[in-house]
């Protein structure tokens, strides 16, 4: 590892290196990849352990504090983040001004950036307690924004939260309840959403979490941050890959047109890409992918529901994975893969996937964000170029051009 800074002022010479694809831009303790094989840990924790055996409140606690909670520092935590899960009234009339059809990752960007001006006293990010007000705010009012997004879409009232609900559980219910009906949580189907979530939670330095380092190295507020890492997330490289592979999925539409869409991603006259295979870290198969295959199968088993596309993503796994093309680049399914197969047979349209990425994200963008903000080393992020325009020249008048 070069201190890139030291090379810096000792030669001269700066580092050209688009993508960031081999530059640290910060020393961070919480989560760790290791691309080749496959592995992702939480300060520590497997991936797969936590999914398995955590609840996503254990995995923001741990992302936040750096250790799992005890039972009663959970109960405490999860007491904390239910007190702050209302929004104040006068955000319901800001979802109002959007159009019906906006997409909710739009209200989103939208109301996640307002709330700064609804929670000053939580702004002021030189002060630690205020810095762990604000972070519980996100985690808490993120559920309720998202789901008001969906109702607002839907043309159904806002469901306030009901905080004797877990997390997830009261999640569900804002957003496929009624207020003038009790709301069954189903199990099968709070457990898998859950997972899901603690699979998104946190994913080191991509890009939505380095689009919130970098808004907060120059001392923006968290709510501001944030806002910036949901835009970012909403590309379709990044957070909206699932809706793009769900749709892949649905245009394949049957086993026998495979090999067509396989042949087409190995053309490289055709821009089309097979969505949710390959990842910039991940040379090996991803792990949450792994988890979330067996997820879909839960979720399908429970509902009843037999959905086609799943045969699909199976086949397409198989095919894409035995074909020299995809092994020789190791592009292997990432957790997008199925994630979409599944949301979607619980209910939800296309356009709400990534809005559930940002929901699990944030806990993420803010333990990052705070770690970033404790850091003694932290500086505004300032990329350099390498500059391929014109060398200085006369400036010509306009009556001589
Ligand atoms: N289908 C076909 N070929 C692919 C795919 C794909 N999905 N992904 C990469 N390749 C090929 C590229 O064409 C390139 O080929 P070349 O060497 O002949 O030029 C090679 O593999 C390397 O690809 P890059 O784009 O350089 O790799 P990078 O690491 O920059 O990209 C990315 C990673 C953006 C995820 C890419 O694999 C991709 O576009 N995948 C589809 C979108 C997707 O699933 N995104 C979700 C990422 S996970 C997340 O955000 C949670």
């Amino acid at each position: 590892v070069v201190d890139i800074r030291k090379f810096y002022a000792q030669t001269g010479a700066f580092t050209y290196d688009p993508g960031f694809t081999s530059t640290a831009a910060c020393q961070s303790a919480i989560t760790y990849i290791d691309g080749d094989e496959g592995v992702l840990l939480h300060r520590g924790y497997a991936i797969g352990d936590l999914a398995e055996k955590s609840s996503y409140m254990e995995v923001c606690y741990l992302l936040l504090n750096g250790e799992l909670p005890s039972k009663d520092e959970l109960a405490k935590f999860s007491g904390t983040i239910t007190r702050h899960t209302m929004v104040h009234d006068q955000m319901s009339s800001f979802f109002r001004g959007f159009r019906r059809d906006a997409h909710p990752m739009a209200i989103m960007c939208g109301v996640v950036g307002a709330l700064s001006a609804f929670y000053h006293d939580s702004t002021d990010i030189t002060d630690p307690n205020q810095r762990l007000i604000a972070s519980h705010r996100l985690i808490a009012k993120i559920p309720t924004i998202a789901a008001m997004a969906y109702q607002y879409s839907v043309g159904r009232p806002f469901v306030y939260p009901q905080n004797s609900l877990s997390y997830t559980g009261n999640f569900l219910r804002m957003t496929f309840g009624n207020p003038a009906e009790p709301y069954e949580v189903n199990p099968i189907v709070e457990k898998a959403m859950d997972r899901i979530f603690i699979l998104h939670a946190d994913h080191e330095q991509n890009a939505s979490t380095s689009t919130v380092r970098l808004a907060g190295s120059s001392g923006a507020n968290p709510f501001a941050c944030i806002a910036a890492g949901i835009a970012c997330l909403w590309g379709p490289a990044h957070g909206g890959a699932n809706e793009a592979a769900l749709n892949m999925l649905h245009e394949i539409g049957t086993v026998d047109r495979i090999p067509e869409y396989i042949a087409r991603a190995k053309d490289k006259d055709d821009p089309f890409r097979l969505m949710g295979f390959g990842h910039r870290v991940y040379k090996n198969y991803d792990p949450r992918a792994t988890v979330m295959q067996q997820t879909v199968r839960e979720v399908l088993g429970e509902l009843g529901v037999t959905d086609p596309v799943f045969d699909v993503a199976i086949a397409l796994e198989e095919m894409a994975l035995s074909d020299p093309y995809f092994i020789e680049k190791k592009l292997f399914p990432n957790v997008d893969f199925y994630s979409g197969v599944i949301l979607s047979a619980i209910g939800f349209p296309t356009t709400m996937f990534t809005v559930l990425f940002a929901l699990a994200r944030t806990v993420g963008w803010v333990a990052q964000w705070n770690e970033m903000i404790s850091d003694p080393e932290q500086k505004i992020g300032r990329p350099r170029q390498l500059y391929t325009g014109a060398t200085a020249r006369d400036y010509v008048s306009i009556d001589k051009r």
